[in-house]
């Protein structure tokens, strides 16, 4: 199992949202979390990536366990996170954007070798490199915001709201860039408002309410569960 949370319980100050989510991933999987607004899936996502303490609950990474490390030391041993905020350096260009998701990586040789690698998934990256991030458009900062998550060669993406904002096509290009990743053996965990696109892209799923996890599940299954259906395809 690469990823294994156990009855994660997580909020903000006395404000608790999370309630014993457990959830496991393995290793190539392509999982998803689905739930309404304010369900917890941000909160959940940033536990497990460390920029949030627990109240409770544990997170083992690859066998061991990183409950409570913080989020830097997360990000060395394999765990990258791309917000829905993406937090891009606007008045950087594109490769400087990219380096600074290498952070993690002291070598320059390394770093290089990982630029190329993305810029080879994402050939659209290194025709823009010279661009400063903020002049891109949507699509192309959140397939930036992937990029940089990829320079520190993770084992696991955590993805939040990939297509939040965005036009169906970008909407596609996103979804593909992510594609991109999984035929590249990286384990993503994907949230995402898009119910029907990521239930038809990932292999299983979780379904996030109130903090809770309700349903789970092969995605295929999901998509036909006919609480599902009801509750957020509104058929
Ligand atoms: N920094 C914060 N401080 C206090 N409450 C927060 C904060 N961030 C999120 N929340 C609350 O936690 C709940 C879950 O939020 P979130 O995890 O972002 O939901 P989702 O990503 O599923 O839409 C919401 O009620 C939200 O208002
Ligand atoms: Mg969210």
């Amino acid at each position: 199992m690469l990823l294994e949370v156990k009855n994660l319980n997580a909020g903000y100050g006395y404000l608790q949202i999370l309630r014993d989510v457990s959830l496991n991933i393995d290793k190539g999987e392509y999982v998803c979390i689905v739930g309404p607004n304010g369900a917890g899936k941000s909160t959940t996502m940033k536990t497990i990536a460390g920029l949030l303490s627990p109240m409770g609950g544990t997170v083992m990474f690859n066998g061991e366990d990183i409950t409570g490390l913080p989020a830097s030391v997360i990000a060395k041993k394999g765990i990258a996170f791309v917000s829905e905020e993406m937090n891009l350096f606007v008045n950087m260009s594109v490769q400087e954007n990219l380096y600074m998701g290498a952070y993690t990586i002291k070598e320059k040789k390394v770093q290089n070798e990982r630029l190329e690698f993305v810029y080879d998934l994402f050939p659209r990256l290194a025709e823009r490199k010279k661009q400063l991030a903020g002049t891109m458009s949507g699509g192309e900062r959140k397939m930036l915001a992937i990029g940089r998550g990829m320079m520190s060669d993770p084992s696991l993406m955590l993805v939040d709201e990939p297509s939040f904002g965005l036009a169906p096509q970008l909407t596609n290009n996103v979804f593909q860039s992510l594609d991109v990743l999984i035929e590249n053996g990286v384990t993503i965990l994907l949230v995402e408002q898009n119910v029907t696109k990521t239930l038809s892209v990932t292999g299983r799923g979780y379904v996030l309410e109130n903090g809770k996890i309700g349903l789970e599940g092969k995605s295929d299954d999901l998509a036909d569960d006919s609480y599902v259906r009801k509750v957020f395809l509104g058929v």
